[in-house]
């Protein structure tokens, strides 16, 4: 039997992902039209002998309660989220609720980021984890030179694809092969966190009898039950035939910026046409808008037929889009009302949020620059005639002269 566990974080993570994190729990996001963590437990639904899904974070229970039991009904798998009382680290996390985990006998144990957006490739890395034997397999992609130091750095054996060696966001290039937060292991894995936290109560004890802190300054402040998978398990244990690498060459990208979120959207929107077709808007129906490329449209949202959408636009609940719109690679969040003839491009717009006649809301699309997709908070209206050009307006704002690249505070 196989247990999944997707680490979710908390409300003192993610604050990248501002304004939009402001209004909900990161996790529950919406890309291509499902929280970013529905992706991951839809792709857990493919391994073979699931068990139980466990989401872990420390978020209050209650900004997960209603989202755990529409999703147990819908996949028809248990899915129960557990809280921290506090950050424990992504491995001190898992070790936490080592005995939930451990109540079905798991023969492996599935690790997700919530906050990664991949194909998921689960069963086949679980049959190379069966060939190769070890305590865990984690997966991995080539990325260009220049971005790897945003990750976690690895080297692995070309042949055995046992994992060498292991760095953290180093400060100089070890390997543009990096560690893309998905991991299978076996119930080894809890016996390895507890030897972390071991040797951190020995030291705290060594420095409390003598002058050892002086010596290990970097470990003085982290508390013994705070482990990380990378840094403190992945690391060290590196090159002693316990850890093996799983290459994808699909699509990966992280999820820590709103401009990331859109691209991720897109990204699972052209999964969409291979995995779930009938979720995409076609735009063959005789009432529908004129639709290019990948979209969703929620089924209560209205789209004129005039309106032009597409591609990689995604439209909430209850969204209205006039007459004569246009919307290019955007995500259009609840109640969300677009007036007649405004142009959406490279932007998120709020809920509850108004675009007026003839304004336009755009960027230069780029998605790592810090206001290469235009956001609106929740609730924010755009008068008519409005020009809104690579810029960030927080929640409840009204915007009645036009602005570029600016942060509204
Ligand atoms: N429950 C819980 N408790 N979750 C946590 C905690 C914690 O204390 N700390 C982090 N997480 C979750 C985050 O929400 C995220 O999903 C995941 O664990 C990893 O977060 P970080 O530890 O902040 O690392 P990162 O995202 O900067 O980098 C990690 O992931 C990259 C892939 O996306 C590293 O493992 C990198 O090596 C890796 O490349």
């Amino acid at each position: 039997r196989v247990v999944a566990v997707i680490m979710v974080g908390g409300p003192t993570k993610g604050t990248r992902f501002r304004p939009l994190s402001l209004n909900i729990p990161k996790p529950l996001f919406p890309l291509a039209g499902q929280p970013m963590v529905n992706h991951p437990i839809s792709a857990c639904k493919r391994i073979p002998n699931l068990a139980q899904i466990y989401l872990i974070g420390f978020y209050e229970e209650r900004e997960f309660a209603l989202f755990v039991s529409s999703i147990s009904n819908e996949l028809r798998v248990p899915v129960r989220y557990l809280k921290e009382d506090k950050p424990h680290g992504s491995a001190g996390g898992l070790y936490n609720f080592r005995d939930q985990i451990m109540e079905e006998s798991p023969s492996h144990i599935v690790l997700l980021n919530c906050d990664v957006c991949c194909s998921f490739p689960l069963p086949e890395m679980l049959e190379a984890h069966t060939s190769y034997g070890g305590m865990g397999t984690i997966l991995v992609i080539k990325v260009s030179p220049e971005s790897a130091n945003q990750f976690g750095e690895l080297v692995a054996d070309s042949v055995t694809n046992e994992l060498l060696h292991y760095t953290e966001k180093p400060e100089t290039f070890v390997s543009d092969r990096i560690n893309c937060g998905v991991y299978i292991f076996t119930p080894d894995i809890f016996a390895a966190i507890q030897g972390v936290s071991s040797q951190r109560k020995d030291r705290a004890y060594l420095r409390r009898v003598s002058s050892f802190e002086a010596l290990q300054p970097a470990n003085r402040s982290l508390p013994t039950d705070f482990v990380r998978l990378d840094q403190d398990i992945l690391s060290p244990l590196a090159g002693k035939k316990q850890f093996y690498v799983y290459e994808t060459k699909d699509y990966w990208e992280q999820i820590k910026t709103p401009g990331m979120s859109l691209k991720c959207s897109g990204l699972y929107l052209a999964q969409f046409r291979i995995t779930s077709p009938h979720l995409l808007a076609s735009g063959d129906g005789t009432k529908k808008a004129s639709v290019s490329g990948d979209v969703y449209v929620h089924p209560s949202a209205k789209v004129h037929p005039t309106a032009k959408i597409g591609p990689n636009v995604s439209i909430s609940a209850n969204a209205r889009i006039g007459a004569g719109v246009r919307l290019v690679n955007c995500i259009i969040l609840d109640d969300v009302e677009i007036k007649e003839n405004a142009v959406v491009i490279h932007a998120i717009i709020g809920w509850k949020s108004s675009i007026g006649r003839w304004s336009r809301v755009q960027a230069s699309g780029d998605h790592n620059a810090k206001l290469g997709v235009t956001i609106l908070g929740e609730s924010v209206t755009v008068e008519d005639e409005v020009v809104v050009i690579n810029s960030i307006v927080l929640p409840n704002k009204t915007l009645n002269v036009s602005v570029q690249e600016e942060i509204i505070l």
